[in-house]
């Protein structure tokens, strides 16, 4: 299985070099069973089992926690609790010192983890946690958001502004104006493997946590502090994880944290894998908003100006929930230019889970706040939303400045668009659909195109960074490792493709190997869909430093010019000669040639000032469109996805066929955000939709029934990214809106298309129904 195809040394062109299409690398592991996950990897001799016991009110203070009869349960070895934690009870990762890893006297959300069981099995671990006796003094607890003051209120981090031009005059001054509210649900990740810890002891301080993370290095300090051990003491591994969607960006150092403690303090091997009911409840998902917004326009749709305040609910504690309200502020624009422009966040606190990164990072919220205004100015003037979208589109030479001030000078929207309003055929299918509808009495259908653009770089600038380490083995083989995660999303064999295209081998003489501390350290998350911008280019960097040694060695040990050294698909010419890629490794081996290279890399041009709002967060951007058609029966609000169109583009793609999956799979997860999938917390703070019974992600029989979806063969990135391909994980995630635009079309024909439906997120069916039922009432009045 192993063994190498043997490298054909006439070939024209290597095999799996970049811009080629390559399946992913484990696919056919996924479907067999064989890729190793962190719950199947063999369990060293000795492994011990823990479970969290979680908290049962959503504020209170712990007036008496009695865990007597779980340490005296079957099975049960150890009990854990806050005093249990040797260094600093805190893995808060925006340093605010606000999220223990164990609640101490006090917990602020029904869910919050409060003492570790550790057992022989899982199950005794489940079954000692349930006889603990907590009793709690409970506090007023902050569940919704709705009706909270975005200033005057508790925030769990600094509320960002961003502001060009005098709003509020342009607004005031505006031939038209209008204001509204849009509700915009949250969302829970979903991945199909669940958080997993396993630590495993080692000699003096030393602990080695196998981990499901996007995110090696931060847990790697997380637990060095909560053992109160260096950095250096602490090895975090993780080969690949079943999905993490940003819900392992900061939500795994809990279970890592947890397990080493235990690991380091029992000298035993512990294993965290929590329920998944525990695993919803517990940890941090996308954070729902409340989008106020005003917007000044003529005649025609053309905004003038907007002030917007976009509102989150964060939960008990800061996480990301800064740069991600930030990033919300970033997306309200969308593709659209405002002359003038107010924009507030308010990253409130409540007793809920501490909502956390999730695909698009805030800027979905931000973009569906943007996309309702416009639904709002069409209906004002009774014009096609489409045609007051490219109306509003930012311009190529001017009407260009987005509310940070950074110039959009990549702006490709107009021809995505352009593309895709002919290829779905809207024109005709919207006459269609409007005879379709004045002769169909229940099912009425609606249609919708939007478009998308979405800033990448972390708007964090020091996360802009990369490693890698290439190795050279003596065979010619290479061993790759750098400090990105792998999900699903196909990092890895990206990768690799442009480590074999530096060295001009084929793509099965790389092999990529999990991410670990140990290799390259102080790495970046891998989110912000800068994966593969970001290791790619580091990567490319440690081969080139092997690469050109081998040529200088070349063209020493033959004596020509280095010109005259090219590297040819798996072999080198040498002046007149060709020698095998491996043959040359041999030699340069022999000749004591370093053939290993730490490689790095950081992005250039970004900067930003948080205190001016100013500045170029964002190296480029990602642009893509879709139009959707949907059926709606408006008896029962129940709804299906007839059609999808989609036009999104990813530069000079490194791999279309992993690309292709990351549209398709970032649309459905998208729509499963604005239809089906619903948070619902009752007036306690219980999480009442923590298991698939009552939280309905997508099914295959959900996907639009036509679904059209390609990437754009002619752009490429208008700065030098790795080559001149774009990023791809999270803006497809987006497209999923023209879904919820189409539902909204669709509910205002019930009202001649004269009233705004106001459709919030998620449009549920039920929702949908009473959308319905408002408008219906409102066309009687
Ligand atoms: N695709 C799969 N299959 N699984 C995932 O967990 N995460 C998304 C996206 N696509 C994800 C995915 C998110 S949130 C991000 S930020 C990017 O992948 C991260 O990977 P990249 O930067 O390598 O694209
Ligand atoms: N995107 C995703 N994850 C992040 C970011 C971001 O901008 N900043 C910190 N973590
Ligand atoms: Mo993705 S939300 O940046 O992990």
């Amino acid at each position: 299985m192993n063994k190498h195809a043997s490298a054909d040394l006439k070939a024209a062109k290597i095999r799996g070099g970049v811009a080629t299409d390559q399946r992913h690398d484990s696919a056919h592991k996924h479907v067999t069973g064989e890729a190793v996950y962190i719950d199947d990897m063999p369990e060293p001799a000795g492994t011990l089992h823990a479970c969290l016991g979680l908290s049962t009110v959503a504020h209170g203070t712990i007036r008496k926690l009695d865990l007597a009869a779980v340490r005296a349960a079957k099975g049960v070895v150890a009990v854990l609790t806050a005093e249990d934690v040797p260094g600093d009870n805190d893995i808060s990762p925006s340093g605010r010192d606000d999220e223990p890893v164990l609640a101490e006297g006090r917990v602020q959300f029904h869910g919050q983890p409060i003492f570790a069981v550790v057992a022989r099995t899982r199950e005794e671990g489940r079954r000692a946690c349930r006889l603990a006796v907590v009793e709690y003094d409970e506090l007023p607890a902050i569940i919704e958001i709705e009706g909270l003051d975005p200033i005057n209120d508790k925030l769990v981090t600094p509320p960002l502004t961003l502001r060009r031009g005098d709003a509020a005059q342009a607004i005031a001054q505006a031939p038209r104006r209008l204001k509204g509210r849009m509700r915009i649900g949250g969302q829970d990740h979903f991945y199909l493997e669940g958080h997993i810890a396993l630590a495993v002891p080692g000699e003096d301080r030393d602990v080695t946590v196998y981990s499901s993370t996007q995110h090696p290095s931060e847990v790697q300090h997380m637990v060095a502090h909560a053992l109160g051990v260096p950095s250096h003491a602490v090895t975090i591994e993780v080969r690949r994880m079943g999905g993490g969607f940003g819900g392992k960006e900061t939500q795994s150092n809990q279970f890592a944290a947890v397990a080493a403690i235990a690991a380091k303090k029992l000298r035993r091997p512990v294993k965290l894998r929590p329920d998944r009911d525990d695993d919803m409840t517990a940890t941090g998902k996308r954070h729902d908003f409340v989008v106020d917004y005003e917007v000044g326009f003529d005649d025609e749709g053309t905004i003038l100006g907007v002030d917007y305040t976009y509102a989150a609910r964060c939960g008990f504690s800061s996480d990301l929930s800064g740069p991600v309200t930030d990033r919300a502020l970033f997306h309200c624009d969308n593709t659209y230019f405002y002359p003038a422009v107010h924009a507030r966040s308010a990253p409130l606190y409540t007793n809920t889970v501490s909502n956390t990164a999730f695909r698009g990072f805030g800027g979905p919220q931000g973009m569906v706040g943007a996309e309702r205004v416009i639904d709002e100015v069409a209906f004002a003037t009774g014009k096609d939303p489409l045609e007051i979208r490219k109306r509003n589109f930012y311009g190529t030479g001017d009407r260009n400045v987005t509310p940070y001030h950074q110039t959009v000078e990549d702006n490709i929207i107009h021809r995505i668009v352009a593309e895709l309003e002919e290829s779905s055929d809207y024109a005709r299918r919207r006459r269609q659909i409007q005879s379709f509808n004045n002769n169909s009495r229940f099912i009425k259908r609606g249609l919708a195109l939007t478009p998308v653009k979405f800033g990448i770089s972390f708007t964090a600038t020091h996360f802009n960074q990369a490693g890698a380490l290439v190795h050279v083995y003596t065979d010619g083989s290479v061993h790759l490792n750098h400090g990105g995660t792998e999900m699903g999303q196909g990092l890895y064999v990206k990768v690799a493709q442009v480590v074999a295209e530096e060295f001009q081998i084929d793509l099965d003489r790389v092999k990529i190997t999990a991410t670990t501390t140990g290799k390259v350290p102080n790495t970046s998350a891998t989110a912000a869909s800068s994966g593969s911008d970001l290791n790619g280019m580091a990567a490319r960097d440690a081969a080139r430093q092997i690469r050109r040694r081998l040529a200088d060695f070349a063209a020493d040990k033959y004596q020509v010019p280095a010109d005259q050294i090219v590297f040819l698909p798996n072999r080198v010419r040498v002046g007149n000669q060709e020698i095998a890629f491996d043959d040359l490794v041999k030699q340069a081996y022999l000749a004591r040639i370093q053939l290993s290279a730490a490689g790095f890399y950081k992005t250039p041009k970004i900067h930003w000032n948080r205190d001016t709002g100013e500045g170029h967060p964002f190296y480029y951007f990602a642009y893509g469109a879709s139009c959707s058609e949907v059926s709606v029966d408006t008896l029962t609000g129940e709804y299906m996805v007839e059609r999808t169109d989609i036009l999104h583009e990813t530069g000079r793609s490194l791999n279309r066929a992993i690309d292709l999956g990351q549209v398709e799979g970032g649309f459905v997860q998208g729509m499963g955000w604005l239809t089906t999938e619903e948070l619902w917390w009752d007036e306690k703070g219980r999480l009442r939709t923590h298991a698939p019974s009552t939280y309905k992600i997508p099914l295959a029989s959900d996907r639009p029934k036509i679904f059209n979806v390609t990437l754009a063969d002619w752009p490429e990135a208008h700065v030098p990214t790795i080559h001149r391909s774009k990023a791809v994980g999270e803006p497809p995630f987006m497209l999923a809106m023209s879904v919820l635009h189409a539902l909204s079309d669709a509910v205002a024909s019930v009202a001649d298309h004269k009233i705004c439906p106001r459709l919030d997120a998620p449009a549920t069916p039920e929702r949908v129904l009473m959308a319905l039922e408002c408008l219906r009432a409102e066309a009687r009045k």
